[in-house]
């Protein structure tokens, strides 16, 4: 059966990299990108793929059910990838509701509706997939030792890790109530291309590129375990294609940094690449300690033993080759990162589709 696929979320950061990824190693795919276009969403990161027959962009809502209902319908969906949320712990912090909005009942449309055309309208489903992209943030926070398996409890801490922490639970709920072919990832801290420059490593390449201070939360000794976002897509595609139905896959890079490590060797690596900054002093010199982020978890740190053993997954990339791609990535994309700091990145969808 040719894979129908409706993508969630494809104009963020994760989401536009396994659009291109996708489309590059399965070209018989048909993908719908549906996205609301949040200030996270940016049309620009799909900018080379936009023409491609087997690509549609659809502006609109995961939760509106009558459009998803259309869209399963129009496309004859058989797999879905949900990547779209608000995802960014901060924003949770200052204002939750949209995460409570999108992450939970955006969630609860997508598998309503997947439930009503696949389990009832639909003869035979089982290729059908419903793949569910969530965190590792939902298992909460690690001391100096231990790692996240897909059997450890969740304790999710944050709005953020809440709002997904929910909706794993009810793509659980379908799985085991109506038997629903889901499938769940729980992935560690991405970096790489297309992220927005409000998460570390995209904030830090744009204030250290401007001369700017560099803010590390607290002590800076918070740990988190990165992954190359090539290496998430392609831990997906496995899943998708091979995962055990109504399972779990916890997805990591063994690659725990503490983030004032990640911050210096940001700074070293602008200032060998492309010189000091305009003061004529090492960008470590930006570094700022600022206030911590309230209930900031120390430690995040992922078991990805049973990726590997069921599926033979294993990320790709060192986080010394990830983290020198997406260096140079931020570096011959300056227009990117200018586009979306300055707000003309809002200003594509116009120009592309007419007004919204
Ligand atoms: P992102 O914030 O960069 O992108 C989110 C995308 O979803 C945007 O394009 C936005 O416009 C879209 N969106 C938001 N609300 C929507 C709605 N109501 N309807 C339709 N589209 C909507 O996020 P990301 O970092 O790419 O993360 C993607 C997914 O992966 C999220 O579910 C996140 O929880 C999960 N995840 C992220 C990381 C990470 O390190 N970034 C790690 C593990 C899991
Ligand atoms: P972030 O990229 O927001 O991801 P998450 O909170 O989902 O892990 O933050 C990564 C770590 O970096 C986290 O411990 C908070 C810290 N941080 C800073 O120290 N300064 C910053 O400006 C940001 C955005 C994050």
């Amino acid at each position: 059966m040719r894979k129908k696929v409706l993508v969630t979320g494809g104009c963020g950061f994760i989401g536009a990299n396994f659009v291109r990824i996708a489309l590059q190693s399965r070209p018989e795919w048909e993908i719908v990108n549906l996205d609301k276009l949040t200030y996270a969403g940016n049309l620009a990161n799909l900018k080379d793929i936009q023409d491609k027959p087997n690509y549609h962009f659809i502006h609109g809502d995961i939760c509106d059910q009558e459009l998803v209902q259309k869209l399963f319908r129009d496309h004859a969906i058989n797999t879905v990838v949900h990547f779209a949320a608000e995802s960014h712990v901060d924003r949770s912090i200052t204002g939750p509701e949209a995460f409570i909005q999108t992450n939970i009942q955006g969630t609860f449309v997508l598998l309503e509706t997947a439930r009503k055309e696949w389990l009832e309208n639909t003869n035979g489903i089982s290729e059908h997939r419903f793949l569910h992209v969530s965190t590792d943030e939902v298992y909460g926070s690690l001391g100096e030792t231990g790692y996240f398996r897909e059997d450890t409890c969740y304790d999710p801490r944050s709005p953020y890790s809440a709002s997904k922490a929910s909706s794993d639970h009810i793509v659980r709920a379908y799985h085991h109530t109506y038997g629903l072919p889901t499938l769940l990832t729980n992935c560690s801290n991405n970096y790489g291309p297309y992220q927005f420059p409000e998460k570390l490593i995209p904030l830090i390449m744009n204030n250290a590129l401007t001369g700017k201070p560099l803010p590390v939360y607290g002590d800076g000794k918070n740990v988190r375990d990165w992954l190359y976002v090539q290496d998430h897509c392609e831990a997906i595609l496995e899943v998708i294609e091979r995962g055990t139905l109504g399972e779990s896959y916890n997805i990591g890079g063994h690659n725990e940094k503490q983030n004032i490590e990640i911050v210096r060797l940001l700074c070293d690596m602008l200032d060998e690449k492309v010189g000091p900054c305009h003061t004529g002093k090492p960008r470590r010199d930006l570094i700022t300690f600022v206030t911590d982020r309230k209930g900031h978890d120390r430690r995040y740190a992922i078991d990805a033993g049973k990726i590997e053993a069921q599926l033979g997954w294993t990320p790709k990339f060192t986080f010394e080759q990830g983290i020198d791609k997406t260096v140079d990535w931020y570096l011959e994309n300056r227009e990117w990162l200018e586009g979306v700091m300055d707000g003309s990145y809002q200003q594509y969808y116009q120009t592309m589709y007419g007004n919204r």
